[in-house]
């Protein structure tokens, strides 16, 4: 039992939903500490630039207290060398996400042996939830209110062409 284990969940979070929360509820419990850690997503084009999905994450996490916001850029095995861990935490939602993760878990022990992914489920009422799927209610006009945590909800409402 390590009591100075570090869990890191990364991620894109453009923009963080209720779905990530929860995966980060749950990992605040399982693990003494947790860094939700903040990228560019390379295949993606986002929304939010990286200090304002900073910013909504520390915002909507404020209430879990072994929880700390960062971000990183370049490889994922790079900053978790950096900051001396070797837990990922990733949330599975449903078959269509299996592939993608297991690729990814995969070559991330490719590029470091000593990396461990840990799958979570999110409670089930979101496991349709993808932050792409919100953007594009949002941009549409739908309503997204409760896919999303509120400080998310009112950034969005006030983002220009949404
Ligand atoms: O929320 P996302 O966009 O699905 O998260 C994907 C993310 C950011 C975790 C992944 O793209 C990533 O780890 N990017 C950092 C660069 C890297 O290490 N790429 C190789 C992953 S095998």
């Amino acid at each position: 039992m390590n009591n100075n284990l570090i869990a890191v969940y990364p991620g894109s979070f453009d923009p963080p939903t209720n779905g990530h929360i929860d995966i980060i509820s749950r990992a605040s419990i399982i693990f003494p500490k947790v860094i939700v850690a903040i990228t560019h997503n390379q295949s993606k084009e986002h929304l939010f630039p990286l200090e304002e999905r900073v910013e909504m994450m520390k915002k909507s996490t404020r209430h879990l207290k072994n929880i700390k916001v960062d971000s990183f850029s370049g490889l994922l095995v790079n900053y978790l060398d950096k900051i001396g861990g070797f837990v990922v935490i990733r949330g599975l939602r449903a078959l269509a996400d299996f592939e993608y993760e297991f690729q990814m878990a995969l070559m991330n022990r490719t590029l470091n042996k000593k990396i461990e992914t840990v799958f979570l489920m999110p409670d089930q009422e979101y496991t349709f939830l993808s932050s792409s799927m919100i953007k594009e209610i949002a941009i549409l006009n739908g309503d997204f209110k409760k896919f999303v945590p509120p400080v998310v909800y009112k950034k969005m409402k006030n983002k220009k062409g949404i």
